[in-house]
């Protein structure tokens, strides 16, 4: 009687190891295949199609010494076509550790795997400040969220994102294609504040890549700045008939005025005092 019970339980044990074994050899053989509105954590899964993805690379005028990072990178198009297209280091962060495998696949079947990286993670806690694009197919409230990150990194970075915008932060510029939509911003430097110039005040208000404000000199005289433009870092705005164009860095602006538009260039600096 114990030896019949002991046989049937080690049978038990062998077609069960036997079973598991084959599981596992299965699941270890088995790809994964993504569906096309599969849950993501916060956004589900539907790829960009190849012609928005290059027409949006091409809207951030991406070079082989940027570094892009491509947010929820779902089947890794986006990188991939950065790393093979425009020859550029690019990261895609994707919270789903299936799509970074089968993206990592992706990447080494087109020869970019060099190039093309995933990091499995969660676009709200991996930083991502090193890039100098950042591309995005996820939802308004998302962009919205992500939004102040973006506008403290570099001055002079370009987001691109698929079909959502940045709520009353304006587009530099917008472009379409087979009926899809893509908007691309240029993070601004900051502005805003009292600036100290050789010969006067200039006290600036901001908003994104708008700015107004007035320029005072040492005489109590005062003007409006025209012709305002920032874009990344590049500044120029015009006081009285004198053009300004320059670079900010920080607390510190600098460039090249002329007091007339047929006069001689001169150089200007002005710091940031608050
Ligand atoms: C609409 S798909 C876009 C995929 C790819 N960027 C493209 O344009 O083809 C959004 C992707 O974001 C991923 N995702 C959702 N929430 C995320 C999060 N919090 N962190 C990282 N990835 C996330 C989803 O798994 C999905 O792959």
């Amino acid at each position: 009687m114990f030896s019949i019970v002991r046989n049937t339980l080690l049978t038990t044990f062998f077609v069960a190891a036997t079973l598991s074994g084959y599981a596992q050899a299965q699941t270890a053989t088995t790809e994964f295949t993504p569906q096309v509105g599969q849950a993501g954590k916060d956004v589900i899964w539907v790829p960009t199609p190849k012609s928005l993805v290059e027409k949006m690379l091409k809207m951030a005028d991406v070079k082989p010494t940027d570094v892009v990072f491509d947010l929820g990178s779902g089947d890794g198009i986006t990188v991939i076509t950065a790393a093979k297209q425009f020859g550029v280091r690019a990261t895609g962060i994707e919270f789903n550790p299936d799509m970074v495998e089968l993206s990592k696949r992706n990447a080494q079947r087109e020869g970019v795997a060099d190039k093309a990286q995933f990091i499995r993670g969660d676009i709200f806690a991996t930083d991502f400040s090193k890039a100098t694009v950042v591309t995005m197919y996820l939802l308004p409230y998302l962009n919205l969220k992500l939004r102040p990150t973006i506008l403290n990194m570099k001055p002079g970075t370009r987001v691109v994102s698929h079909a959502f915008t940045m709520d009353d932060w304006a587009p530099d510029q917008t472009d379409s294609t087979e009926g899809r939509t893509a908007y691309l911003w240029i993070v601004p430097a900051k502005v805003e504040g009292n600036w100290k110039f050789e010969n006067g005040t200039l006290e600036l208000k901001q908003k994104f890549q708008d700015f107004d404000g007035v320029f005072r000199n040492g005489d109590g005289m005062s003007w409006r700045v025209t012709s305002t433009n920032l874009r990344g870092d590049q500044i120029s705005f015009t006081v009285g008939t004198a053009i300004y164009t320059g670079r900010v860095s920080g607390p510190v602006m600098q460039g090249m005025m002329r007091p007339r538009p047929d006069a001689p260039a001169t150089s200007w600096s002005a710091t940031l005092v608050k």
